[in-house]
């Protein structure tokens, strides 16, 4: 029997891998942030002394990294040439260089290539930017989640405080819509709501809300 997967797809901050975790644990699929394989990739350019106009060091690099997932306890773990960098893939330094490399055709299609055999293996629940337009194009649901930039900015403003580190609120909003032009923009493999998508701004919603919708759609599609 065939898989079956749900792809989360949007911008920034919109919730995405709250909401995708928790839908895989309701539903016992296997959860895969395809956010983090680019942030793996990522440090593995920033390790390298790569910087991020030289598109062909960092072809040349993709040749050296070996990402892959493996889970545990529930939670996805992201091996970088066999180490576990979990712990070292959310840094803002990190954040820049995956939204710049991720651009990268050969990247792109490196990632690609392993999300597709794990959707191929597992049911899953896949979130990023070009899941249901790219990567799975006949994913059994499709959800675009998005909410207002000046809101996912206040949300990830009020994470990072709560953590207790110092942070602009207007430097984060900047940082999100930079991001957003970027991953919109480029070439291959845009972040773009998929034709047969569901579309879900959860700007007036709270992230319990927003599951439990989301988490509605998909038990009817499972039927
Ligand atoms: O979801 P995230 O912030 O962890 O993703 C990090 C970067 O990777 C982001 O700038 C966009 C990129 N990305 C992508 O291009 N395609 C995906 N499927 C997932 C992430």
């Amino acid at each position: 029997m065939g898989k079956f997967s749900i792809a989360i797809d949007g911008p920034a901050g919109a919730g995405k891998s709250t909401v995708a975790k928790e839908l895989a644990k309701r539903l016992a699929y296997i959860y895969v942030d395809t956010g983090a394989m680019y942030r793996a990739m990522a440090l593995h350019f920033i390790r390298n002394g790569i910087t991020e106009g030289d598109s062909g060091a960092m072809e040349a690099a993709c040749d050296t990294a070996d990402v892959t997932i493996t889970h545990k306890d529930g939670e996805q773990v992201v091996l970088l040439n066999g180490e576990n960098v979990n712990g070292l893939i959310r840094t803002e330094q990190v954040s820049h260089m995956s939204s710049v490399s991720s651009t990268n055709k050969k990247v792109r299609l490196k990632m690609v290539e392993l999300q597709r055999n794990l959707a191929a293996k597992e049911n899953v629940v896949m979130d990023g930017r070009d899941i249901g337009s790219y990567v799975l194009p006949n994913a059994d649901v499709k959800i675009f989640l998005t909410a207002d930039a000046k809101v996912r900015a206040k949300r990830r403003y009020d994470e990072q405080s709560a953590k207790g580190i110092e942070c602009s609120l207007e430097q984060i909003e900047e940082n999100i819509r930079e991001r957003d032009y970027r991953d919109s923009h480029r070439e291959f493999a845009p972040l773009v709501q998929a034709e047969d998508a569901v579309y879900f701004d959860n700007s007036g919603l709270t992230i319990d809300e927003t599951i439990e919708e989301i988490y509605r759609l998909c038990e009817k599609a499972r039927g």
